[in-house]
């Protein structure tokens, strides 16, 4: 029958308890390939190392500019941080589009823009000619040797403008202030967002020590011991590492999982056969993966009775707001037609949008149910490192999938608590984005800085 058809394509992307399990302990070993040196090179997530030594203490304190950089918004930000004990934080910000043409042109042409929206944002502020210390949201994979430097791997989510992959990002930064010859900046740290959230969440909770997004892309971040750190010198103590998560399955560890819908995605991205956990979990793909879906269905004249529009053959008509909204609890059946509508699905019935409807829960759950099982990896990793038999920690998470998403982020948790039943796991959403986690670390080196003169 149709209805089983149906549930076969479906059943694809239903993974089980032991696959889930499979997926957690395939992250373990790639955790360890990526952090020991003999191995770093062959392995997906590189876990990169930060130069962040500590979570916020609340002793932090001045007047930050920060960047930020590869989410859904670039943003410029002034944070007034002050510590002691009356501690606040005070931020302003505005947020900027990123034109087409800057994402994808030159390197250069994407920062004179970034820095044509700096001195936008100084003049807005009132403070031209302002020479702050600047910490820069720079999320993506990028190499450090130090704080202040970031050589870019490879560009992800969709960005691809020229000339920037191997460079340090810092120079170019700094290159684009000089050809413009307006005021100076001193950038003190690049920091990745998924280490900004954790700073962010860290300066209300002093459990923090992971940071989790899943937003436009998807990555975490954690305290890893620096003696597991083999990438960088020393012994003592612990640092953060930028896991790059979403690189995970690009050596094949995922493809025993994977479906027709998540290859065809794959092949269609500007980054092919890179960042293919990514593709499965976050909101650029979801809607892809989605329409992929519907593409099939409609061609077995499966759905809206078999005839496939322009619309639907268009690729990126289903936004992440959609799928969030199509799930909404609240919503009638007569109201997914209507968003059905909207994308130009016009000769959508009731049983439609019913499929409709399952199509996007259950390409939802099962990005929600991967993201929970690297992430139960994670805070096993974490709880074995102390020796522990229970570990107590937080997550501080971002990122619009996460935020917006009516199930994505309860079916997340659950999946850790079952699959890492001995870490007693607590999520808290970061309101204020990364940049206030960049304030934070920029103020930590500057205080270090000023004390080695
Ligand atoms: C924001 C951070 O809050 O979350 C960004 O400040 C980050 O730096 C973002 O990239 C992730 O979410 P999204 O959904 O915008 O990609
Ligand atoms: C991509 C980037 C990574 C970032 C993540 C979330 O995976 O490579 O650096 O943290 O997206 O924005």
């Amino acid at each position: 029958t149709q209805h089983a058809e149906r549930q076969r394509v479906l059943d694809a992307l239903r993974l089980s308890r032991e696959q889930l399990l499979e997926v957690k302990r395939r992250m373990g070993e790639e955790i360890n390939r990526g952090l020991a040196k003999e191995s770093h090179d062959q392995a997906t997530v590189k876990m990169l190392p930060t130069y962040v030594r500590s979570t916020p203490d609340g002793t932090e304190h001045g007047d930050f500019l920060a960047l930020d950089l590869g989410g859904t918004n670039f943003r410029v930000l002034l944070v007034r941080v002050r510590g002691g004990k009356r501690r606040s934080v005070e931020m302003h910000n505005k947020i900027y589009a990123i034109p087409q043409e800057a994402m994808q042109g030159t390197g250069e042409e994407l920062f004179d823009h970034i820095v044509h929206c700096i001195a936008d944002f100084l003049e807005y502020m009132g403070m031209k000619g302002a020479s702050l210390p600047l910490g820069f949201t720079f999320s993506f994979p990028c190499h450090q040797n130090k704080l202040d430097q970031g050589i870019l791997l490879k560009w992800t989510k969709g960005f691809k403008a020229t000339g920037c992959e191997g460079e340090d990002v810092v120079s170019l930064l700094k290159d684009a202030i000089h050809r413009r010859e307006e005021f100076d900046l001193d950038v003190v740290a690049v920091v990745n967002d998924t280490v900004g959230t954790m700073m962010t969440c860290g300066y209300e909770d002093p459990l923090c020590e992971v940071g989790l997004i899943v937003g436009t892309g998807t990555n975490a971040c954690y305290m890893e011991e620096m003696q597991n750190v083999e990438l960088v010198e020393g012994d003592e103590g612990r640092m953060c590492v930028n896991m790059e998560w979403g690189a995970f399955g690009d050596h094949g560890e995922l493809d025993d999982f994977s479906t027709e819908f998540d290859r065809a995605v794959d092949d269609c991205a500007t980054n092919p056969g890179k960042q293919r956990y990514e593709k499965m979990i976050s909101g650029m793909y979801l809607g892809e993966i989605v329409r992929n879906i519907l593409l099939e269905f409609t061609a077995k004249g499966l759905l809206f009775r078999g005839k496939l529009s322009e619309r639907l053959k268009t690729r990126g008509i289903f936004e992440t707001k959609f799928l969030s909204q199509i799930e909404s609890d609240r919503l009638a059946l007569r109201q997914v037609r209507s968003i059905l509508q909207h994308l130009g699905l016009t000769s959508s019935t009731c049983d439609d949008s019913i499929l409709v409807k399952e199509v996007c829960s259950v390409v939802a759950r099962r990005a929600a149910q991967l993201c929970g099982a690297g992430l139960a990896a994670v805070v096993d990793k974490i709880r074995q490192n102390r020796n522990l038999s229970e570990l107590k920690i937080t997550v501080g998470v971002d990122g619009t999938l996460y935020k917006l998403h009516p199930h994505f982020s309860s079916i997340m948790h659950e999946t850790v608590r079952d699959l890492a039943p001995q870490c007693e796991v607590t999520f808290l959403q970061s309101e204020d984005g990364s940049g206030k986690g960049a304030a934070l670390i920029t103020a930590v080196a500057c205080r270090i800085r000023d004390m080695s003169y």
